[in-house]
């Protein structure tokens, strides 16, 4: 069992994909254990994202992540990292398969609906910047 940790971005909140998100996470066998809507600050987006501080993007990426509400969860399973990233698609949803979450619902980069950790150690970082441990049900 291992776990990871996905978000909603402010998109995907928008344009009401959350109860979508959730539901193909779930069908897959990933188990919930911990969510809540907020509204990501700065400075927590400032530490989420820090080791994109020197990329092209980083301001379009801060902006964007507190630009409304988002949902951060983490969930459960088999090989949770790889299974929600391949559920999830490509980063640029233009380049991501139909049949995956960006593949369907996205278009532009920035505004990619979702979040997921890229490896354990991320998700445990991930976890740790957005959840208290008693959150985790
Ligand atoms: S990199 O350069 O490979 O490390 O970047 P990547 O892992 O693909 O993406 C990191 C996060 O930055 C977002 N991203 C962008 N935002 C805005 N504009 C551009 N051009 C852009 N490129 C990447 C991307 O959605 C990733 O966000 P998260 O939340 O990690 O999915």
């Amino acid at each position: 069992m291992s776990r990871t940790f996905v978000m909603v971005k402010p998109d995907g909140v928008r344009r009401g994909l959350v109860g979508e998100v959730i539901r193909r996470f779930e069908a897959k066998g990933l188990t919930l254990k911990a969510m809540k809507l907020i509204r990501v600050s700065p400075e927590l987006a400032a530490q989420h994202y820090a080791e994109h501080r020197e990329k092209p993007f980083y301001g379009e990426l801060i902006q964007f992540i507190t630009s409304g509400p988002a949902v951060p969860m983490v969930f459960e399973g088999r090989e949770a990292v790889t299974v929600a990233r391949t559920l999830m698609g490509a980063t640029d949803p233009a380049k991501a398969v139909p049949g995956t979450i960006r593949g369907d619902f996205g278009l532009e980069i920035t505004e990619n609906v979702v979040h997921g950790s890229d490896s354990p150690e991320s998700a445990e970082r991930e976890i740790g910047l957005y959840f208290q441990p008693e959150e985790l049900v």
